[in-house]
């Protein structure tokens, strides 16, 4: 007995041994091939390892641990993601499209530092992908999540585990406790149009570009399909505090990352000036075709952390990083007719339809016209050679007429008198330069537009309800508002064209899902002419609850910073509406719900600006200044830095004024002081 239980204990002892010998090797080899971008053994040697392992670990499954390298197979389908709030949030760049604009961009960052070196810059290619962060604690991957709206994102911990060229544990020396690392995920050219040659064969929806491939494949609520997208990765910054344990400069961050087993790209370089900066980008530019993956522009960035830091950021961008992009692609092509499309407010579209052109990688046969104004402005005609210009993902628009190519056949265009789709009068307000349908929520193409508004992902994120369903809803007459969509039947919604039984289960999961909300989501889900996603968080963290909202009066609404009269005057008219009241008594009778905010003095309306005040004010003293904005939330300080906000200037200002105007800091003068406090 005791010799059988000898023998046991060896082979396990063994067993232990040859794992963890296999998945060093296996973690070496994937360092080698992502990291270092030079694999030692061949795909089908490194198959045979994972083949091994994985015999070993089903022999022995109290070996396996998380971080073993066959545990990148997905994981059991998700209901929804969870939040994840962001330890540092995840901000966004300031972008560049001139040298013009760099150099004024380099000559900030001179004047915050103080300096007149040439200051040293990291150049990096910007990734044109989806932004990650993911968190390693003692060296391990503990969790993943998207940008979301920058404070909040969705934990893709599952689907990130399935990407090959990501860590799941990191290697090497002084690995700091915790580690938050940001990056950017991609597809390449070659693994985008195998994926849509792929689902075209299947007959499913092929993506538009690689980045929506990429944004797409990682919200996936099942890993599986997921780990079947050809998904890369490049790291290019930290999300948590660095503590003493992290270089001070982004250069030797990222040679730091790349030891760490991090992939980065293996363009960054470092340069000096503005010079070096101009030389990358044209190098980058030359570049930017024959480059296996999409990129939009390059980003440079202060090289020193300590400079980052005296130089901070503003409304979440960074003022020491500039993305300096790409111009916009332009091509030559003609147009066959002008349609006019009707959007969620009424507002009719002229959309030119084109004849196809080929551009990067994209057919473009649509293109914008804005409004009869720019019809005009630019001279436009049917019939007519225009250039078509398509700047990342922003809908393609006609830019001008190709004077030197004139067709033989133009025909004007003309703004319909009648909605092409309800046949209402169209309206068009004097001044204004967009012409209306008149039909309100009787135009089905409102209607069809205000749903799918209501149903999108930053509003009630009702997954799987897509545009064509709702299209057919409407036109089926199965929903007239968006409450009724919550009380659709599985026969009603699988009576719908190409929706199989099991995608209209889903649908039904997702409308149950999407009952729990925030109130700032709801009140951007409802459609409130001008009230975009920040309005309507503004207004969530103002007024807490929604029947206070019902009440609140046109000047009410403009003590709330960024509102004005017009926004106010949208939202005052929006709760008039008996209408309006119905559609949500039913939505919240069906059992949509938030949690109420408490506001709390954070909100305030001044809360996160600094005050600096100067000088002698002649109407109000200087510490019953300080008294009112500090009531508002604001912070007064007694000098001016880069942080300061606002200077307020009474009479014989001095030297406070002057560092006021060489940060480019705002300056009001006692009067428009008063103006502006005024508004609260
Ligand atoms: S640094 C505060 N570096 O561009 C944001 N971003 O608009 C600092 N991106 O959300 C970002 N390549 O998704 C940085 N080398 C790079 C990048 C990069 C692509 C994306 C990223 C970010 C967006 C900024």
């Amino acid at each position: 007995m005791s010799v059988l239980l000898d023998e046991n204990k060896k082979n396990l002892e063994q067993a232990t041994k040859k794992i963890e010998s296999l998945r060093q090797e296996i973690n070496d080899h994937d360092y080698h091939y992502h990291v270092l971008d030079a694999p030692v053994i061949s795909d089908a040697e490194y198959d045979k390892k994972i083949q091994a392992l994985r015999h070993l670990e089903k022999q022995y499954p109290e070996l396996v641990t998380p971080d073993s390298p066959t545990q990148r197979v997905g994981a059991k389908p998700l209901k929804e993601f969870k939040q994840v709030t962001h330890e540092i949030p995840m901000g966004s760049l300031d972008n560049a499209f001139s040298e013009e604009e760099m150099l004024a961009f380099d000559k900030r960052v001179h004047t915050l530092l103080g300096s007149n070196q040439e200051i040293d810059y990291v150049c990096e290619p910007k990734m044109d992908g989806v932004a990650v962060s993911i968190r390693y604690e003692n060296g391990r991957l503990v969790r993943a999540a998207t940008r979301g709206d920058g404070e909040t994102g969705e934990d893709i911990t599952q689907n990130i585990r399935t990407i090959k060229m990501i860590p799941l544990s990191l290697r090497g020396k002084q690995i700091p406790k915790v580690l938050e690392v940001r990056g950017e995920v991609y597809i390449s050219k070659k693994g985008f149009d195998e994926l849509n040659a792929r689902a075209s064969a299947q007959g499913e929806k092929i993506f538009i570009n690689p980045r929506n491939a990429a944004a797409g494949s990682l919200r996936q609520l099942d890993s599986n399909i997921t780990r079947s997208r050809p998904l890369s990765i490049y790291f290019y910054g930290i999300g948590s505090k660095p503590t003493g344990e992290i270089p001070d400069t982004q250069s030797d961050l990222l040679k730091a990352f790349k030891n760490w087993g991090l992939p980065v790209s293996p363009y960054v370089k470092q340069t000096k000036g503005m010079r070096g900066c101009f030389d990358y980008f044209k190098q980058m530019s030359e570049k930017r075709n024959q480059l296996p993956y999409e990129i939009d522009g390059v980003v440079f960035k202060v090289n020193s952390q300590e400079d980052q830091r005296q130089l901070g950021s503003v409304s979440k961008r960074p003022r020491w990083a500039i993305a300096y992009k790409f111009p916009a692609e332009e091509v030559e092509t003609v147009i066959e007719s002008v349609e006019f499309q009707v959007g969620r407010t009424g507002a009719l579209t002229p959309v030119a339809r084109l004849q196809p052109v080929f551009v990067h990688g994209v057919t473009i046969s649509n293109a914008t016209l804005h409004n009869m104004d720019e019809i005009k402005r630019k001279k436009v005609h049917i019939g007519d050679y225009v250039i078509v210009r398509r700047a990342g993902d922003v809908i393609p628009e006609v830019v001008r007429v190709v004077e030197t190519r004139k067709s033989a056949h133009i025909k004007a265009i003309h703004l319909p008198s009648h909605c092409p789709v309800c046949h209402s009068k169209v309206e068009q307000i004097e001044g204004e330069a967009v012409a209306r349908c008149s039909g309100g929520l009787f135009c089905p193409a409102q209607r069809k537009e205000a749903i799918k508004h209501f149903a999108s992902r930053r509003a009630m994120d009702i997954e799987g309800l897509g545009d064509k369903i709702i299209d057919q809803l409407v036109d089926t007459e199965l929903v007239h508002n968006v409450a009724d969509l919550y009380s659709l039947k599985k026969d009603q919604l699988s009576s719908l064209e190409r929706l199989a039984e099991k995608s209209a289960q889903n649908i039904l999961d997702a409308l149950q899902q999407s009952k729990d909300t925030t109130l700032g989501r709801f009140l951007f889900a409802l459609g409130i002419r001008e009230v975009g996603e920040a309005t309507a968080k503004q207004l969530a963290n103002h007024f807490g609850e929604l029947p206070a909202l019902f009440t609140a009066t046109e000047e009410s609404l403009q003590a709330i910073p960024d509102i004005g009269p017009v926004v106010a005057g949208h939202i005052v008219a929006f709760f008039s509406e008996k209408h309006n009241h119905k559609v949500i008594d039913q939505l919240i009778s069906a059992g949509v719900r938030w949690p109420n905010i408490e506001r709390k003095s954070q909100d305030l309306p001044l809360t996160g600006q600094t005050f600096v005040l100067t000088g002698t004010l002649q109407k109000m003293t200087r510490s019953d200044a300080k008294e009112k904005l500090e009531s508002l939330g604001a912070k007064v300080a007694g000098s001016v830095s880069a942080k300061t906000h606002y200077v307020v200037v009474g009479e014989d200002a001095g030297s406070k004024l002057q560092k006021a105007t060489e940060l480019g800091v705002k300056i009001m003068n006692e009067e428009q002081f008063f103006q502006f406090l005024k508004q609260f």
